[in-house]
């Protein structure tokens, strides 16, 4: 926003967090974003504070981004946060003033939400015209500077043609660049969002799907997704095959989507979904059976399954072929460009080989310090040299570029066993081969007699 030429005031509970921001450094991995942070501290647009009665005097649009996790031992969204925002505001914005909501949340919640704000403001007797509006937020990690200042498209869920006319101020950039405009009612705009990922978190999961089939009886699960990906109907995005999909949203929004159509009554309407969130997670069970058939392949010449890996205590087949194991674990982050761990595949799968009893040494460019306060148990390497030497094999799971880069005959020289297993399929596999590696990966069916270790 301060970017764009506005007059900013950031506000958040944790003093700690304000007075980093302060000095202009950032919580948390973002490309770019730390430039512009520093940019705008020094020319004085942005500022922070923890006083909401500092916001409420001085705001005229107030953005609420704060989280919606999973409930604890549920799948519906905790709203609590967001309550605490709107009610906040609403006890101390003292002129006229929109609330613009971009958290994720449940359809019915800005309704709710707009009642909320009436109450409080009546009970507390405060005067000026406080209007709230939902604009949902569809930047993805990694490329949220450039997602956020060249949006793809622009939802607004609005009640007044006031409220939609200040928000064409504050996007009055981009509507003059041409970006398509949506204004719509609250329920609208709360579905846009949740409906765009679960449609994406289908699209992974079914792909995934299909690698079930092409593991079983084999096939090329990429050339699959480009030849259905040239329909442009279809499209080849988000159809990459391997570890599925983690982070802070898609895997919570299809969860609380489902919590939230049972309320409604609506029970079967979402139910597919509860299937692409089995499909997502039997895949951190594929990784885990596809390291014990490499690993007792090589061992003694017979590919052995790991028997049942979806149960969170490891099956006697898993530890006895994993059990001192040295694994080299790439990448631990939920995808590339980021340093988010939460739900993610990488860091689940490392937790499930070190209780099977492997000796996994994670690395990952960014990730090493979120994890290591998640799993400070599992073995941490500040280097991807440190992670390769003496490792029996290397599991891939996010597909950041230095992975992407690695050259197979340097690699070959650091390992002890040349064991390559390719969880987000982004390393070609002849060129391995060629160094002498069985390389084996998500989507395909393995077949060590193809591989360099055949005969051994
Ligand atoms: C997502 C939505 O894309 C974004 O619009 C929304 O605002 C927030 O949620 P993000 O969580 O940053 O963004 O990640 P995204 O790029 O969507 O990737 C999600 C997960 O899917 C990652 O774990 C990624 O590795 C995985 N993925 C993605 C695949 O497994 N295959 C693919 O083809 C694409």
């Amino acid at each position: 926003m301060a970017e764009l030429g506005f007059e900013v005031l950031g506000l958040d509970i944790d003093p700690a967090k304000i007075e980093a921001l302060t000095r202009g450094e950032l919580p948390f991995h973002e490309p770019g974003l730390p430039e512009l942070l520093l940019k705008h501290v020094q020319s004085g647009r942005l500022r922070f504070t923890t006083s909401y009665e500092e916001v409420g005097a001085w705001a005229d649009v107030h953005f609420i981004g704060v989280g919606t996790p999973q409930k604890p031992g549920e799948t519906a969204a905790d709203l609590r946060f967001v309550d605490a925002a709107v009610t906040s505001l609403a006890e101390h914005i003292t002129q006229d003033a929109l609330i613009v909501g971009k958290s994720t949340v449940p359809v019915g919640t800005a309704a709710r939400l707009r009642d909320l704000l009436a109450e409080t403001r009546a009970t507390a007797g405060l005067d000026g015209t406080v209007e709230l509006a939902w604009n949902p937020e569809f930047l993805r990690e990694g490329y949220a500077v450039k997602d956020t200042l060249t949006p793809d498209r622009l939802v607004v869920g609005v009640e007044s043609a006031h409220a939609e006319g200040l928000l064409r101020q504050v996007y009055a950039k981009s509507l003059t660049e041409g970006t398509p405009w949506i204004a719509t009612d609250f329920a609208t705009a709360e579905l846009v969002k949740v409906a765009a990922n679960a449609f994406l978190a289908t699209k992974i999961s079914f792909i995934n799907a299909f690698s079930e089939i092409t593991e079983t009886v084999g096939g090329d699960i990429g050339t699959l997704a480009d030849a259905i990906g040239h329909d442009p109907r279809i499209g080849r995005r988000f159809l990459n095959a391997g570890a599925g999909f983690g982070g802070g949203c898609l895997p919570k929004d299809i969860r609380a989507l489902q919590a939230r159509v049972s309320e409604l009554g609506l029970d079967r309407t979402m139910r597919f979904l509860a299937e692409m969130d089995d499909i997502n997670l039997r895949r951190r069970d594929r990784v885990v059976d596809l390291a014990v058939q490499v690993l007792s392949h090589h061992r003694d010449g017979i590919a052995r399954s790991a028997g049942d890996t979806a149960s969170p205590v490891p099956s006697p087949a898993t530890v006895e072929v994993l059990n001192g194991t040295k694994v080299a674990l790439l990448g631990v982050t939920f995808k590339p460009h980021s340093d988010d761990v939460r739900d993610s595949p990488a860091l689940d799968v490392a937790n499930r080989l070190f209780t099977a009893g492997a000796d996994v040494a994670v690395y990952d460019p960014q990730g090493n310090a979120n994890a290591a306060r998640r799993f400070p148990r599992l073995g941490y390497v500040d280097s991807l040299e440190k992670a390769l030497v003496g490792a029996d094999l290397i599991i891939l799971l996010t597909e950041w570029d230095e992975f992407r880069q690695m050259d197979p005959e340097y690699v070959g020289r650091l390992v002890d066993q040349k064991l390559l297993i390719d969880g987000r399929n982004v390393l070609a596999p002849r060129p391995w081969q060629d160094a002498g590696f069985t390389h084996a990966a998500l989507g395909h069916r393995f077949s060590p007699a193809q591989s360099a270790t055949e005969g051994s």
